[in-house]
């Protein structure tokens, strides 16, 4: 069996309420999906996530499951499911669902049972602690919404949750839970589906005694689960399960660096998980969270990725991503809007042509961006709400300022509807789409860049098909140029004789580039750029905005 085929893989992110809604309630659902198969197809992906799909109250649009084992009716049915797995695997496609173990939705069943006492098959399913005097158990603080403990009075107790009070963490020592959590794995699995993705996952074990953390405004005791003790053991055990199937699994590891992933990621007999999201490259224009907005630095960028890209190398494998649920819009963060087809094709051969799997979240191959709205009523997301009191509380934020700031940095920038026309709610939904879209739906949509050979869109396609059983692309090993400079981002790839040279210019001046010394430009021939005209000048160019080439050399 060829367990490496994630590999050769491209995946395609979907972020179901938003993609495409079938039966007008301004909701995106399953058959919406199954209606776009071909569109997902023609991408060239052989992939595709699917952001949690099970039912759900929607505290965090689905990352609080409250049924693991079916689908949230908003979206369809299991037999709507089914028939997409089928139709994905026809095309040669496989399938990833979100497997969320972290925590559940506090209307799982489990966790109504655990709430009523201290002494039922399910009490030891969550969390639970004897407040100090009047005070929760520690001083920790969730990342959603204040402190991470909150009191039951039917148990006299808090729970502990690390992100919504909604969201109550399991408690992955008691091994009844583990055992939920294979079936779980065995239900899917035993479906046909081909692998998850592991939210939060790194998470799930807690420190011993629950000690209090090092104060923050948000997220206080992380240091005390980020990486808990017996998160490799618990890993193993799903892995085990795992490992009786075809299949594969992608971390989250929020604050993991390259030396904690090369851990659980290194080939052999003992891997805990195929590859790992990191964050490190989605923090070169912000401090550690993205509300916490800083200059968008080149040289943080390229430090992030040619870490993962250098010391992952050889070991494991990489994820490789720009966009997801979680982050505003690429192009208005690293790229520029005022240049959106050049900065977003840049961005795109930036990440794409690096070593590891690469991911496309919906509406990043037509450069979707960011929304500004007017109130903050508009919003819908827990995180966002918290950030507005933190804003206002903390740093006296007006109304005015803080919608601002939401609208670079949110990540519900990366939630509104899906633009496919430029027809009413640009095609997402006959009725009232659940969230607003953007304004620039007319002139950014799948449509109109269907047709037009060079639009962003069938620029990703190239690169899924120039990357496709490419060996060069796909094994090829990485090596950076110019680390200092802060307008270029300058890398090869080499496999055997074969190179690749990535240039990609992060600014709207023209900067000089000078070919590094063992290559020859006129040897080489441009697989990839965003302009027409391709002047050289002596062994190098001088980069029109947002410029990007990539030269191939046999
Ligand atoms: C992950 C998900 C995010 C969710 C959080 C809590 O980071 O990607 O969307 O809110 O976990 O489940
Ligand atoms: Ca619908």
């Amino acid at each position: 069996m060829d367990k490496n085929w994630y590999r050769n893989m491209s995946v395609y992110q979907i972020w179901t309420r938003s993609f495409c809604d079938s039966n007008g309630d301004g909701i995106g659902d399953l058959p919406g999906v199954l209606s776009k198969m071909d569109y997902i197809q023609s991408l060239g992906v052989n992939g595709i996530w699917f952001s949690p799909i099970y039912p759900t109250p929607n505290a965090d649009y689905g990352y609080d499951i409250s049924d693991y084992m079916n689908i949230n009716p908003e979206f369809g049915t299991l037999e709507d499911f089914k028939k997409i797995l089928d139709e994905a695997h026809k095309r040669g496609m496989r399938v990833f669902m979100d497997l969320v173990i972290n925590h559940t939705s506090d209307e799982h069943q489990w966790f109504k049972e655990s709430a009523k006492s201290a002494d039922n098959p399910y009490s030891d399913y969550y969390i639970w602690r004897k407040g100090r005097g009047k005070n929760p158990p520690n001083n920790w603080l969730s990342v959603f919404e204040g402190s991470a403990w909150e009191y039951n009075k039917d148990r006299e107790e808090y729970y502990l949750h690390v992100f919504a009070k909604k969201q109550p963490d399991l408690n992955m020592d008691n091994p009844k839970v583990r055992e939920e959590v294979k079936k779980i794995l065995r239900f899917w699995l035993d479906m046909g589906v081909d692998g998850f993705r592991e939210d939060v996952i790194t998470f799930i074990s807690k420190a011993e005694g629950l000690p209090n953390g090092f104060p923050l405004p948000v997220a206080t005791g992380i240091e005390h689960y980020k990486h808990g003790p017996h998160l490799e053991e618990y890993l193993r055990e799903f892995r085990e399960v795992q490992n009786e199937y075809d299949c594969f699994a992608v971390g989250e590891g929020p604050m993991t660096g390259v030396k904690d992933a090369v851990k659980y990621c290194s080939d052999g007999k003992d891997k805990l998980l195929d590859m790992l999201i990191s964050f490190d490259h989605m923090n070169a224009d912000c401090f550690m969270a993205d509300w916490i907005k800083t200059p968008f630095s080149l040289k943080k960028l390229k430090s992030a990725m040619s870490s993962w890209q250098n010391e992952m190398y050889g070991k494991g494998w990489n994820c490789l991503y720009i966009e997801n649920h979680d982050h505003a819009r690429i192009i208005d963060r690293y790229g520029d809007p005022k240049y959106r087809r050049e900065s977003g094709k840049m961005l795109a051969a930036m990440y794409f042509l690096q070593w590891g799997t690469p991911f496309i979240y919906q509406g990043q191959e037509i450069g979707m961006g960011n929304i500004k709205l007017d109130r903050v009523e508009d919003y819908k997301d827990v995180l966002t709400f918290n950030n507005y009191r933190l804003f206002k509380k903390l740093l006296h934020f007006s109304d005015e300022k803080f919608l601002e700031l939401a609208s670079k940095v949110s990540r519900e920038n990366a939630r509104t509807p899906v633009q496919w026309n430029s027809g009413e709610n640009a095609g997402f939904t006959t009725g009232t789409p659940w969230f607003k879209v953007n304004e620039n739906y007319k002139e950014i949509n799948v449509e109109s860049q269907e047709n037009d050979p060079d639009s962003l869109l069938n620029f990703y396609r190239k690169l899924n098909a120039f990357r496709r059983n490419n060996d060069l692309v796909v094994y090829g090993r990485y090596k950076e140029y110019y680390h200092s400079s802060s307008d270029l981002y300058v890398y090869s790839r080499k496999r055997k004789g074969e190179r690749l040279l990535v240039v990609c210019s992060f600014r709207e001046k023209p900067v000089r580039f000078k070919a590094p010394k063992d290559f020859d430009l006129s040897r080489g021939e441009i697989v990839f750029s965003n302009y027409k005209d391709l002047p050289h000048e002596g062994n190098g160019f001088v980069t029109k905005p947002y410029e990007v080439r990539v030269y191939h050399f046999k």
